[in-house]
């Protein structure tokens, strides 16, 4: 009787021993948005009295094939000890009961890389029987973003046209409603002549009673957006575009207008510079007149000191006429520039300095030639100077 009762006992210690965890996660699937703080919870049993180790695992594993899993966390029993992996380190943690059979996952700030399965799985000292794991799907959702409402087409009368509406994002793809409010901001029928396919609200020979304010709604499950654009339909002869043409028409020329003036304008500023530039041209001109001059002297000079036979010598009064002559002409034209120029006349001054140093020379030479030659010469100078007057002339 006794060996009956031992083995009787064996038998229930074995049995209650073996396959008696279940795990489970609720729902198939969990929809969250996008940035949200979530929970997603896994319960689990066990018919093992006073297990040794539990650990929990939570890994995470996306939907394509052969897509690697991720280790998010490991839960050690009776340490308490939570290991988190390093890509959810301060975004990932355990809200754990082991006696109450609760092991859920906290994500906080979730993202679209969230938007995979997740597996809740139980690894109990002694019991390895049952089904010690569970997968559930997070659906990560995007909010529409703001749509943007455009007009395409001409927007005047008789024209075909389209109001478009997209928003950028939005997970489940968004859909898009048109409603249209006439000029008195009152809500209307929709414009007969118009279809409303896939954010693309077409209008087709559009007039006056199409104008007014649009809103496009771009919706998912979790939210709507709003766009909104105003149509006025314009006959065709005063629409912007035209009106923009007549504008540009009217800048351009003024353009033409201001470039003429402007090239005028600097027409006449060149013909000042030239002119400028001619008179110094002949500003230099005259600077080294005194040079020649004063190479002539020299020649004089020369001329003096081979005395008074030479024949091709004419009297220095003579010579000085007619440099005067040509120095009165020159002076005549100087003048001229004696108006404009006020550093001309400086440098004149100087070159009259030198002019007078050279008649004093002359003087002395002339005196001292009228003593030497005064008898001889005179009558044949008399008779030499004048054909040679009038070759000069
Ligand atoms: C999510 O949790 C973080 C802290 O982990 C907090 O700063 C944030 O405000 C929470 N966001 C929401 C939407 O609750
Ligand atoms: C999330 O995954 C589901 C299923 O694989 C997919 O249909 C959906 O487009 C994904 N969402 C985003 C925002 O990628
Ligand atoms: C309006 O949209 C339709 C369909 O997308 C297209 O065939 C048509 O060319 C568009 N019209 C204009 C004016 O853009
Ligand atoms: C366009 O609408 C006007 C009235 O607004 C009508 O007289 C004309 O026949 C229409 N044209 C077409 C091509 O439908
Ligand atoms: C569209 O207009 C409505 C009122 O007419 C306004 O409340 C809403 O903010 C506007 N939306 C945008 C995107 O401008």
């Amino acid at each position: 009787m006794e060996r009956w009762t031992f083995a009787l006992a064996i038998l229930c210690l074995v049995w209650s021993d073996g396959g008696a965890v279940t795990v489970e996660i609720p729902q198939p699937q969990y929809e969250f948005a996008r940035g949200d703080n979530i929970t997603l919870p896994c319960t689990f049993k066990t018919t093992k009295v006073n297990p040794a180790v539990i650990v929990v695992t939570w890994s995470a594993e996306a939907a394509e094939v052969d897509a690697e899993e991720n280790q998010v966390l490991s839960h050690f029993w009776p340490s308490g000890q939570t290991d988190i992996t390093s890509k959810y380190e301060g975004r990932a943690s355990l809200d754990v009961d082991i006696k109450r059979g609760r092991a859920n996952l906290k994500l906080s700030s979730i993202t679209l890389d969230d938007n995979k399965s997740f597996e809740c799985r139980l690894l109990i000292q002694g019991d390895d029987e049952g089904t010690p794991a569970d997968t559930t799907r997070l659906v990560v959702l995007v909010a529409p973003s703001t749509p943007i409402c455009k007009i395409q087409g001409t927007a005047e009368y008789g024209q075909n046209i389209n109001l478009t509406c997209r928003s950028e994002e939005g997970s489940p793809p968004p859909t898009y409603t048109w409603k249209s409010v006439d000029t008195q901001s009152m809500p209307r029928a929709p414009y007969p002549r118009s279809v409303d396919k896939g954010g693309i609200l077409s209008l087709f020979n559009i007039s006056k009673e199409s104008s007014g304010y649009y809103t496009c709604t771009s919706t998912n499950k979790i939210r709507s957006a709003q766009c909104n654009i105003t149509l006025s339909v314009m006959p065709p002869s005063m629409n912007i575009g035209s009106t923009a043409g007549i504008i540009g028409g009217v800048v351009a020329a003024l353009i033409v207008l201001i470039v003429i003036i402007y090239c005028c304008c600097c027409r006449k500023k060149k013909e000042g510079e030239e002119e400028y530039a001619m008179g110094k041209v002949e500003d230099e001109y005259h600077d080294k007149e005194p040079n020649t001059n004063g190479g002539g002297r020299r020649a004089d000079e020369e001329e003096s000191v081979r005395g008074p036979d030479d024949d091709r010598v004419r009297s220095p009064v003579e010579r000085r006429d007619d440099y005067e002559e040509r120095s009165e002409r020159d002076y005549d034209r100087r003048r001229d520039y004696d108006d404009r120029r006020s550093d001309y006349d400086d440098r004149r001054s100087d070159y009259t300095d030198r002019r007078e140093r050279y008649d004093d020379d002359r003087h002395y030479d002339d005196e001292r030639r009228y003593d030497d030659r005064r008898d001889r010469r005179y009558e044949d100078d008399d008779r030499e100077r004048a054909p040679r007057r009038d070759y000069d002339d």
